[in-house]
């Protein structure tokens, strides 16, 4: 199982195109300070990925990775050379669908731009509640609909689902908490722990798992239960510690209270990786976070604690 990561960022990216925190203006000026919003690609199997989560970056991501390009064949590199061109016809992706965690405005607005999918359609793996978001509170379907079809397939806990038929990958959701995204508060959308899903990726050849939870406004059991058996566990780093939001002037609430677990300080994520066994990496960084500067000392905190923080580009293999 090959996983490349596709972006790191919280909302807004780094930089956030109307901010000139230490962060955004670092990134203006060091390039290789900036990163992505967060999102994922995973190989299904030899030339089909999922995107899990579809972010307004989605068009550069695709392009800066060349395992996503169309006509890459079983290109598995994510670098900014295509392969050759080996199909008939020019329109054609290796891109079979995506993945939701959730249906924040940042990890969906990218599907829009998949609107030239044109007949192929779009296949969207999501829970009830999100795939409701989307249709009542975005319209998402009613508006691509004269674009492109979308078909859906039900993510749970309970029925993890193959990918792809020739997959021996398969994705189950495990439920993290109801937060709703802001647009659908008011939405007569039954609530449920699955608003937000961490997911948990199967090899079923070699038997590795990976979880992927780019928002944890809480540490459920069930989420513990599978990042103890995991190998690698990839989550929430959106704020260092749960004051970062007031401190830094972007909020009136705490991290916890905006959603996001900190990484630091008691009852911080940290604190749940250490322990692991799994390769443990944050994704999700805001544009406040000190670790959006490659020379913080906050980055040695982490690795002294087997840490790591995820980069644009990575590449995972499982
Ligand atoms: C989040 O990641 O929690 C959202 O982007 C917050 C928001 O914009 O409402
Ligand atoms: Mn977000
Ligand atoms: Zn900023």
């Amino acid at each position: 199982m090959l996983l490349h990561v596709l972006g790191t960022a919280a909302g807004g990216g780094v930089p956030q195109w109307n901010c000139a925190c230490p962060g955004c203006s670092g990134a203006r000026a060091h390039p290789h300070w900036r990163r992505r919003h967060a999102s994922l690609a995973v190989q299904a199997s030899e030339d089909r990925w999922y995107l899990v989560n579809a972010t307004p970056d989605i068009g550069d991501q695709i392009e800066n990775c060349r395992a996503l390009h169309p006509g890459s064949g079983s290109g598995s590199g994510c670098g900014p050379e295509s392969g050759p061109d080996s199909g008939s016809g020019s329109r054609r992706t290796p891109i079979a669908g995506l993945i939701l965690t959730d249906a924040e405005l940042d990890h969906t607005l990218g599907i829009a731009r998949l609107r030239e999918a044109g007949a192929d359609g779009l296949e969207l793996l999501a829970t009830g509640p999100v795939r409701e978001a989307l249709r009542t509170g975005l319209r998402l379907e009613a508006v691509l609909g004269p674009y492109t079809p979308l078909t859906w397939r039900e993510l749970s806990q309970e029925r993890p689902v193959s990918l792809t038929e020739e997959s021996t990958v398969t994705i189950s959701a495990i439920p993290v908490s109801g937060k709703r995204p802001r647009y659908a508060v008011e939405l007569p959308v039954p609530d449920g722990g699955s608003w937000v899903v961490a997911l948990l990726l199967t090899n079923h050849t070699t038997g590795a798992t990976a979880v992927y939870a780019p928002a944890l406004a809480v540490w459920p059991d069930a989420l513990q239960a599978v990042v103890e058996q995991a190998d690698c566990v990839i989550v929430d780093g959106t704020f260092w510690d749960d004051e970062e939001p007031r401190r830094t002037g972007i909020s009136t609430r705490t991290a916890t209270g905006m959603g996001h677990l900190p990484i630091d300080g008691p009852g911080g994520t940290a604190e749940r990786l250490a322990p692991l066994r799994a390769r443990s990496l944050y994704t999700h960084l805001n544009n406040t976070n000190p670790l959006v500067d490659p020379s913080a000392p906050q980055h040695k905190r982490l690795a002294d604690q087997g840490i790591e923080v995820a980069g644009d580009g990575m590449v995972i293999q499982l």
